[in-house]
């Protein structure tokens, strides 16, 4: 079975959402660490119910990205991490973490890229009144959202739509997509070494 790392910066819904598909037993995954750069964000209660160690820091308190991501890299190491899902991490993953993984991380963004990557793409998305958004799983690589795409879903917009009606819509999406995605990725371990050999 696969040890993997969760990041998150929030509410931790994602995160969730594997955590009990690992426990309903459809996703053959050890979730051995959460990754979580907000100390106040709730993945971390969700982590600590699900006896889920936790590696919390503030970007604020190293003079670098290197720095901290040093720290995640031998956390990762302690625990023995073979791959990284990334479910709401707010932060792009430097060099440092990229030498270690690439290849064997996947971040979950919702907007169907390459149209409205970065932050916010929700509020993006209604700005710029298209009809369809959506959710994207893609590999990371070092750019903003660019990693090669698994797989992407549309999200239907409707005329009367709110950003919290929008954002159920596409949450409801990832919560079971993403989890389903990973299974497929984590068990078919050609897949992964062959996007890592392109990824590289
Ligand atoms: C998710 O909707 C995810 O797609 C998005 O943050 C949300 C986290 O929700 N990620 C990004 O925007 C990454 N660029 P959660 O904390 O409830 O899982």
């Amino acid at each position: 079975m696969k040890k993997i790392a969760v990041f998150a910066s929030g509410s931790g819904s994602n995160f969730q959402a594997i955590i009990d598909v690992v426990e309903s037993g459809d996703l053959d995954a050890d979730i051995s660490l959460l990754v979580c750069d907000k100390p106040g964000a709730y993945a971390i209660e969700r982590a600590k119910t699900a006896k889920i160690p936790s590696f919390i820091f503030s970007a604020k308190d190293y003079p670098s990205k290197e720095h901290y991501e040093e720290k995640i890299l031998a956390q990762l190491k302690s625990y023995g991490v073979e791959f990284i899902v990334l479910a709401g991490y707010m932060r792009l993953i430097g060099p440092k973490l990229l030498a270690e993984y690439k290849g064997r991380i996947v971040n979950v963004h919702p907007s169907l890229l390459p149209a409205f990557p970065g932050k916010d793409a929700i509020g993006q998305a209604l700005a710029a009144q298209v009809k369809w958004s959506g959710i994207t799983i893609h590999f990371v690589d070092e750019g903003m959202d660019t990693g090669p795409i698994i797989v992407q879903e549309r999200v239907r917009i409707e005329e009367n739509e709110t950003r919290e009606s929008l954002q159920q819509k596409i949450q409801k999406s990832e919560h079971k997509l993403y989890p389903s995605i990973l299974q497929m990725l984590l068990t078919q371990g050609d897949v992964i070494n062959d996007t890592k050999a392109r990824v590289n």
